[in-house]
């Protein structure tokens, strides 16, 4: 089985980015917990960030060629993008949205999502283990 583990805009700051609010743990540590958790798991991992929006639809089309889902986190790109809410719906896999922090307990503009109605589960508020539950949901619904 592979996964794309897909990150948005400023996670490659996680460690140093509001600590309080995201954790201490950078994104390489963060890539390293769930890269073992797939191999206990028998799921091949790949991990990807991108600030970019046109690069993170360009990763979600190119998982439809390779991967069996998706674990994904928009960053502020899940507050405002259609384009992305429109790629994960054209690839036919199943993406599971997550978020470091609480995004209920934040800003009201937080609370609003483009992308949930069309990824299959949502995982909010655990930190970097709000991963490490999306990516066992994940491995969990894919058929083998
Ligand atoms: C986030 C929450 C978003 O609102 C914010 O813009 C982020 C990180 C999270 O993981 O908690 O960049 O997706």
């Amino acid at each position: 089985m592979k996964i794309l583990i897909l990150h948005g805009p400023n996670l490659n700051l996680l460690g140093t980015r509001e600590p309080e609010v995201y954790g201490s743990l950078t994104l390489e540590n963060i890539n390293e917990k769930l890269i073992a958790l797939g191999k206990e798991l028998n799921a091949e991992i790949k991990c990807l960030q991108s600030n970019h929006e046109g690069a993170l639809i360009d990763a979600l089309h190119d998982a439809r060629t390779w991967a069996h889902g998706v674990v994904f986190n928009p960053g502020g790109y899940t507050h405002t993008s259609v384009a992305l809410r429109d790629a994960i719906s054209a690839i036919q896999i199943p993406v599971i949205e997550v978020h470091l922090s609480n995004v209920y307990a934040r800003e009201e503009f937080r609370h609003v999502s483009l992308v949930s109605a069309v990824c299959k589960g949502k995982v909010t508020g655990f930190g970097w283990r709000s991963y490490e539950l999306g990516l066992r949901g994940l491995i969990d619904i894919i058929p083998t």
